[in-house]
């Protein structure tokens, strides 16, 4: 799973086996105005267990906190926090990930516990990081996670709180984020838990915006103009950077310095002009363009703009200290600084509002060929293309599914007009089986009679899943209704109901659809068994394990699919059934066996 995170962002569409996008491990470079007096209050202050770098944008966490984690003596695992975190089983896998680059052996247990169909609770996934780092005479891990406010998910915050209510020595936590976290900060504090650096504390002094300035525009400026830049700006860091690079052109700095002044947002709007009005027009459009992407990197800019050399103008860029900040070490992958995307995407949308669709049509493009499913969703909304959005969705559900990642399934979808749900029946069956799989088999009635118009209506579409023929529970769609209505009317205990929506599921079944068989063949014996014709629930199971281990069969090489080893356990073990287990179609096979 989290074995190999790339440098390159991609997925490995087989069989849901993924590979997690390096760059956000990546702990960002020094600053180069030194703060060694921040660097000892953060070494200082994380022995308490959580320290919270509170400030609004802009005021340097990211750059204190990426030297810090550079130099520190205690590991830091870095995690750069973004939107699709509100996922808590992505976050889980990724916070896992950080964890095991510098604790290896972290990731596993998460991972192996994630990878199940069924979501685990949040606390158990706590827990296995919290037994892992317990380990004794392991030493310390510090785990940052940057950006914290971009979370926004109740799951995600109550885990981490049970998280630091059972903090292991070994574990200290440092989040950066523009507002308070909700977490029970003034508990935390009142136990001298907490250690607190807000804005006060990240101001630049005097000696630093006047270092910055120097460093920036070569400039030997006279100390009533630093001190007036420093008051102006309040030593905001972002704020200082933009006026330093807009007072690089300026025949009369001091007389610039004394323009500007008010809230940072005036600021920074101001400044911005002024930077941008001062780069050659290739370059600002290039700035304009691209702004649309989280993530920048040479080819993908060459698609987006449709020009090349895109990658000596992002180094050009880094260069010159235009906001373009490195995600790794090799100046592959960048991104802008948030505040100055926000501010070219609201001058992209006011300036040249009819280039958006287009670009975000390149980035959808683009992603979609690398096999980066959320961007290409994204973008591809984005770009107005509803329905090239939902084929992506259908298309990429299972994967989803497969890692417990519904909540990311539920942003995807209500991007997407309710229409173009209605009208696909994959959508609507994906959405019957997420509902089944989170305990609301109420809500999946509904949505199957709309999978049963939609494909009445339309009929089949090409659709080419990304765990693949075998392994899609959604690729026949008439096998897959007839499947989960078989499901529902098993855990309501109507047998006859299921077994004739069993049978009606294997008429419609072709050879390629390797897992939905096995499905509905559980489900058949579930159903036989319930009615008491323990033959009739025998003779299914025998049809599935002869289909199981048929070599042809994707599982039969053990290829780490669940499914595989709990079959095994079947060939070998009696068949004994337990009441209390009610499957669902992405259950685990693990209910129905004991030794
Ligand atoms: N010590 C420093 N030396 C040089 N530049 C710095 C330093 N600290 C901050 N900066 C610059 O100031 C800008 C804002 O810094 P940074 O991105 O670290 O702020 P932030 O508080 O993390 O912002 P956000 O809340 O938007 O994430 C960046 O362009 C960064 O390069
Ligand atoms: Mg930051």
């Amino acid at each position: 799973m989290a074995k190999s995170p790339t440098t390159s962002p991609s997925e490995d569409p087989a069989l849901g086996r993924d590979v997690l996008v390096a760059t956000k491990f990546h702990v960002p470079r020094a600053g180069f105005v030194p703060r060694p007096r921040l660097l000892a209050r953060l070494s200082q202050g994380i022995g308490s267990g959580l320290t919270v770098v509170c400030t609004p944008a802009g005021f340097g966490k990211t750059t204190m906190l990426g030297d810090w984690a550079r130099r520190s003596r205690v590991p830091a695992a870095w995690l750069s926090l973004d939107a699709a975190d509100n996922d808590p089983a992505r976050f889980w896998r990724y916070v896992a990930a950080a964890l095991d680059r510098v604790r290896p052996g972290t990731d596993a247990p998460v991972t192996a516990l994630l990878q199940g169909r069924q979501q685990p609770p949040l606390e158990a996934v706590a827990t296995v990081v919290i037994n892992e780092l317990s380990a004794p005479g392991k030493g310390g891990v510090a785990l940052v996670l940057d950006d914290y406010h971009l979370v926004e998910a109740p799951p995600v915050h109550d885990s981490i709180t049970f998280l630091l209510d059972r903090l292991p020595p070994g574990l200290r936590l440092v989040l950066s984020s523009r507002a308070d976290p909700p977490l029970p900060l003034a508990r935390l504090r009142g136990r001298g838990q907490l250690a607190e650096l807000r804005a006060a504390d990240l101001r630049f002094t005097l000696a630093e915006t006047a270092a910055f300035l120097r460093e920036v525009t070569g400039l030997d400026l006279p100390a009533v103009s630093v001190a007036a830049l420093q008051e102006r700006t309040e030593g905001w860091a972002a704020g200082v950077q933009l006026a330093a690079l807009a007072l690089r052109g300026q025949a009369d700095p001091a007389g610039f310095i004394a323009t500007f002044a008010g809230s940072h947002r005036y600021v920074l709007d101001y400044l911005t002009g002024e930077v941008l009005a001062g780069q050659p027009e290739h370059v600002l459009r290039f700035l304009l363009e691209t702004s649309v992407l989280d993530r920048l990197c040479g080819p993908l800019c060459d698609a987006v703009t449709g020009r090349i050399g895109s990658q000596a103008l992002l180094e050009e860029l880094d260069r010159a200290n235009l906001f373009v900040v490195p995600l790794d070490e090799v100046r592959q992958w960048w991104r802008y600084h948030h505040l100055f995307a926000d501010l070219l995407r609201a001058r992209l949308e006011r300036e040249r509002p009819t280039a958006l669709p287009g670009l975000h049509r390149a980035a959808a493009a683009w992603h979609e060929e690398h096999g980066l499913a959320d961007d290409a969703v994204r973008h591809a909304t984005a770009a107005g293309e509803t329905g090239w959005a939902a084929r992506l969705v259908e298309r990429h559900v299972e994967t989803l599914l497969r890692r417990s990642q519904g909540a990311t399934l539920d942003r995807w979808i209500s991007a997407l007009p309710a229409e173009s749900i209605r009208a696909r029946a994959r959508l609507c069956l994906a959405q019957a089986v997420a509902a089944v799989v989170a305990g609301r088999p109420e809500a999946a009635e509904p949505l199957l009679a709309s999978a049963e118009r939609a494909f009445a209506a339309s009929g089949d579409e090409p659709h080419e899943p990304s765990v693949g023929r075998a392994l899609s529970v959604l690729a026949n769609v008439p096998a897959s209704i007839a499947f989960l209505r078989a499901d529902l009317a098993r855990m309501r205990g109507d047998a006859a109901r299921a077994v004739a929506y069993d049978q009606q599921a294997l008429t419609h079944l072709g050879e390629d659809d390797w897992i939905l068989r096995s499905m509905v063949a559980w489900n058949l014996a579930a159903a036989h068994w319930l009615r008491g014709e323990l033959g009739e629930a025998e003779r299914a199971l025998d049809d599935l394990f002869q289909g199981v281990f048929d070599l042809r069969s994707p599982v039969a090489d053990g290829d780490g699919c669940p499914e595989s080893t709990l079959l095994t356990q079947r060939r070998t073990w009696r068949f004994s059934w337990t009441p209390t287990w009610t499957p669902s179609p992405l259950h685990s096979t693990s209910g129905p066996m004991t030794c």
